[in-house]
């Protein structure tokens, strides 16, 4: 990860999209450490990212997981501080309970109280924050955090690419102030399916504009507005992922519509912890 990181910064990349649950928060601030001191880029030359994880959602729990992340990432505060998942871990919990096949939730712990913890960070004369947002929030979700939010949701992070646009989440959010990053921008190729990088629209479009069919999948991302973070740790697909051109307004279309013949959702809560924390969305 700090090879990575180092080339993503040379490349041109200014926004680091990281998570306590990654567990390379260390490496990452060693990549930046030495990236400031290399004077590759400054400080506030860069946005970063960081999210809270599940089992930290008890409010006391948001400013330790916070200060960790920043002491990992040998940083003073960060750009935007996410709510991981719209689900609060039993506290220890780090994986389903053998006889429920579920993951324990810790009881009473609601989305608002650990977003008032999260605002409480990010407000004051030098905030460890500077914006707080959320990620996997569906509409209704995000309707109803609203209603309580004093600090603004500056971004929802969701997956999000042609098999799954999410158009009515993308307008909701435009609509509300709310910047959209798409994960898993490439259909989560880690996967080893990579049935989007395959899809035979993507890789016409590719051939036939000269480019890679994820060089096409970024593009339409940046194109409709998201900001998108395609992951890699290939110094040449990091390059490439980095190198966009504008698709012509016939490709745009056509992976604007592909959803229609495939729609498919890669990182699915079910399998992971038995949970459906998108019991509110269509797919
Ligand atoms: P790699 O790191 O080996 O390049 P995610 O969905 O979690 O963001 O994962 C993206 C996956 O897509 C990673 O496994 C990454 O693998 C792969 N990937 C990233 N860039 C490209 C690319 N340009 N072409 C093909 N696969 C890519």
């Amino acid at each position: 990860i700090k090879a990575a990181v180092l080339e993503a910064l040379r490349s041109g990349y200014r926004h680091i999209d990281c998570a306590a649950i990654y567990g390379n928060e260390k490496e990452i601030g060693d990549a930046l450490g030495e990236a400031f001191r290399e004077g590759i880029v400054k400080r506030e030359d860069i946005f970063v990212t960081s999210k809270l994880w599940n089992s930290q959602h008890r409010p006391a729990d948001v400013p330790v997981a916070l200060r960790q992340t920043l002491a990992d990432l040998r940083l003073d505060y960060l750009d935007l501080y996410l709510m991981h998942w719209p689900l609060a871990f039993r506290s220890g919990v780090r994986d389903r309970d053998e006889r429920t096949g579920r993951v324990a939730l810790a009881p009473g712990v609601e989305v608002e109280d650990t977003w008032r913890a999260m605002e409480d960070l990010a407000v004051g004369p030098s905030p460890l924050t500077r914006a707080v947002g959320v990620s996997n929030f569906g509409v209704p979700l995000l309707e109803r955090l609203a209603k309580s939010a004093r600090v603004p949701i500056a971004v929802n992070q969701v997956e999000m690419h042609p098999y799954l646009p999410q158009y009515d989440l993308l307008a909701y959010c435009n609509g509300h102030n709310i910047v959209v990053t798409a994960y898993s921008p490439l259909g989560s190729a880690g996967d080893g399916s990579a049935a989007l990088l395959a899809d035979p629209v993507v890789t016409g479009i590719a051939a036939r504009a000269g480019r890679t069919p994820a060089q096409v999948l970024v593009a339409w991302a940046v194109q409709r507005g998201t900001v998108v973070i395609p992951k890699s740790a290939k110094p040449e697909r990091i390059r490439q992922n980095f190198d966009l051109s504008p698709l012509d307004d016939a490709d745009f279309e056509a992976l604007n519509s592909l959803h229609k013949t495939t729609a498919r959702r890669f990182v699915n809560p079910v399998g992971i912890w038995g949970i459906n924390a998108f019991a509110d969305e269509k797919l």
